[in-house]
């Protein structure tokens, strides 16, 4: 039931700040510890490599879960489109262990790959939203993500609570392997900050709005650049933008866009840059700048501590590996309000279903 809200999908973005405490409730102790099937972490840790695959949304949040892993963990990690792992395997490692990302469960791309990894005798894991999905059922483990039904086509807080399971897998590997990082990393408090976060980001939408009718109702192409972690938010937030609003958004990582791409930018193209990462934030500002002087209508998405004084969407600061959390909730917001702004359906973009059951 959607209670009082027009739309599924703006009621389900609503519902984000609530599922990062339902997940921090379910799966961390009152100090903070990850609690995690034994048996699950013995067998990562059996492995010399993740393999996650999964589609759409959840392959993005998957590129996200690649730093959480690679960084919490020291677990070498791919990340891989379901539907071409399925027909094109690269040479696996020794002792490949497989996570499954997949709201629904069903996704036939997904369950393609894990029947031929059965096959080969490997073990798996499935992060859905589903309890007892065909994936749930055919893997060796299931991480659950607690995040209430999701109805609207538009994938939102599936994706930011897979992140956040990815987190805490991460952490509880990690701190069973005595990685200093992982030890380090406060998860319990930071997604108390996330979900505050997330509140006063939703809070504002308003503003959201008025950039939508400004710069994206009547625009035909857009892009979104980040580096890195935002780059993987950048294809996200792309995503949403095209399924729902049917504007052409490119997702881009930032450097790259000087190699080609920059020749689509016209005058009044929207590109929005998400700058949440110390390392890369003025290399992203430079490159947006390069698309402001061929015309673009530039935004920034950034964190407090990066902002200056002339940014567009300022996010609360958070720890780096988990802005993706907050970052992706104004393109979200973004995607949604153009959607509705030109009258479409919201819930049921034209073309698609909620879970993509043929290959
Ligand atoms: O149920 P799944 O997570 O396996 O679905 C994967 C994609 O079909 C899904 O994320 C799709 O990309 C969404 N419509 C995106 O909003």
């Amino acid at each position: 039931d959607k209670g009082t809200y027009p739309y599924y999908m703006l009621k389900e973005i609503d519902e984000q700040p609530n599922v990062m405490r339902k997940l921090s409730s379910k799966y961390l102790n009152s100090d903070g510890k990850p609690v995690v099937d034994n048996d699950l972490l013995d067998a990562i840790k059996q492995s010399d490599r993740l393999y996650i695959v999964a589609a759409g949304t959840s392959y993005h949040a998957g590129l996200v879960g690649k730093n959480l892993f690679e960084k919490l963990a020291q677990v070498p990690t791919e990340v891989h489109v379901a539907s071409e792992f399925a027909y094109n395997m690269p040479l696996l490692a020794d002792k490949p262990f497989f996570i499954f990302l997949s709201q629904s469960g069903e996704t036939a791309d997904s369950r393609e790959v894990l029947v031929n990894i059965n096959r080969l005798g490997y073990k798996s894991l499935t992060i859905t939203n589903v309890e007892n999905s065909t994936l749930s059922r055919e893997s060796n483990y299931t991480l659950l993500l607690h995040a209430g039904p999701e109805i609207s086509v538009a994938s939102t807080k599936a994706y930011t609570a897979q992140i956040t399971v990815e987190a805490i897998l991460a952490k509880a590997l990690g701190e069973s392997d005595n990685v200093e990082a992982a030890q380090n990393f406060n998860l319990k408090q930071q997604l108390g900050l996330v979900a505050t976060g997330m509140q006063a980001i939703v809070d504002e939408k308003e503003t959201i709005n008025e950039l939508s009718k400004k710069y994206f109702v009547n625009a035909n192409r857009s892009f979104y650049i980040g580096r890195g972690i935002d780059y993987f938010v950048s294809l996200e937030s792309s995503l949403k933008l095209k399924e729902i609003s049917y504007i052409l958004a490119e997702g881009f990582a930032s450097g790259e866009l000087k190699h080609g791409t920059i020749a689509l930018i016209e005058k009044g193209t929207p590109v929005i840059g998400i700058i949440t990462q110390s390392n890369t934030a003025g290399l992203t500002r430079s490159n947006l700048e390069e698309t402001m002087a061929r015309g673009a209508k530039t935004i920034t998405i950034t964190t407090e501590s990066l902002a200056k004084d002339n940014d567009d969407i300022v996010i609360p600061d958070v720890d780096e590996l988990l802005t993706p959390l907050l970052s992706v909730i104004p393109a979200q917001l973004l995607a949604y309000y153009t959607s509705l702004n030109k009258g479409l359906d919201v819930d049921h973009p034209r073309n698609l279903a909620k879970s993509v059951t043929v290959q």
